[in-house]
């Protein structure tokens, strides 16, 4: 989408029990940071002015303008005027019932909305990994000794599916880099949705009993724009996942 057509383009309402995912292709990014102030608040255009480049700005303030316009489509106008972050640093709209989720990569935002559970959502860039291998040693060991058994051509895309699956869980948890990336695994198959496979047992970390307190979840991988994985994970079962991708 072009930035000009951003103000005028009519963002989707999120059905009560489902969890709503919009996508944004931002085209000519850098003409993004200045069609976003409407939607954005001054703060985060103070955040958005300390990154070098600004297609960095342009995504954190799409991102933001683009979870404000859902919220404001479901909860009316005067919602979501600030965002609060989470000691954890995830962003949320006080006094609003629902959970949201951003994720930038490239030219895409991703956001998904939950009325009734911690929603998380993450898109991922394709990108040449010649790495993949090692950096199996840092996630579970299930997920290591699937993906090391794959054939060289199918590791790389198999491992970012693994990544945004996994990122999608921590966002949905919100607790960011503190969560272990070994406390949970995913399936790293093609299979599209219901890939959270198992949670290793830390009470530590708390995070085992944060996950299995929550049941089941919801968890599917989004088709999106080629070159890029994209998927979503929300603490509460069997939800209808709605998705659009605005153009
Ligand atoms: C924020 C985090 C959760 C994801 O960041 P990322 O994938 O690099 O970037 P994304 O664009 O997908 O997400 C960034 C957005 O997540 C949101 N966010 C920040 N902290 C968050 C948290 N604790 N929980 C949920 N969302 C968070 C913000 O909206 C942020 O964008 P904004 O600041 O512009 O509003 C980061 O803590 C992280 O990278 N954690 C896991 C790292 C890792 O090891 N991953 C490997 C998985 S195999």
């Amino acid at each position: 989408m072009l930035a000009q057509h951003f103000y005028n383009w009519r963002a989707p309402s999120a059905p009560e029990k489902s969890i709503l995912c919009v996508g944004l292709e931002l085209e000519n990014i850098a003409e993004w940071p200045s069609h976003c102030e409407a939607h954005t608040t001054p703060q985060e255009q103070q955040e958005a002015g300390r990154y070098v480049h600004i297609e960095d700005a342009a995504r954190h303030l799409a991102g933001r303008a683009l979870a404000r316009r859902l919220l404001r489509a479901a909860f009316g106008q005067d919602s979501a005027a600030e965002f609060a972050r989470s000691p954890y640093g995830k962003p949320f709209c006080p006094g609003v019932s629902a959970d949201f989720s951003i994720s930038h990569s490239g030219s895409m935002i991703w956001v998904a909305l939950c009325r009734c559970a911690g929603v998380g959502i993450d898109v991922e860039r394709i990108r040449p990994l010649p790495d993949a291998a090692e950096l199996t040693s840092q996630l579970h060991p299930q997920e290591q000794k699937d993906l090391l058994s794959l054939p060289p051509a199918e590791l790389q895309t198999a491992f970012y599916r693994c990544w945004t699956r996994k990122e999608a869980v921590i966002k949905a948890v919100g607790m960011g880099l503190s969560m272990p990336l070994q406390s949970f695994s995913v399936n790293t198959g093609p299979q599209e949705s219901g890939w959270i496979a198992s949670f290793t047992a830390n009470p530590a970390q708390g995070t085992a009993t944060m996950l299995d307190e929550g049941g089941q979840w919801t968890s599917r991988d989004i088709r999106t724009t080629d070159g890029y994985l994209c998927s979503v994970a929300a603490q509460s079962p069997c939800r209808d996942v709605v998705v659009c991708l605005a153009c």
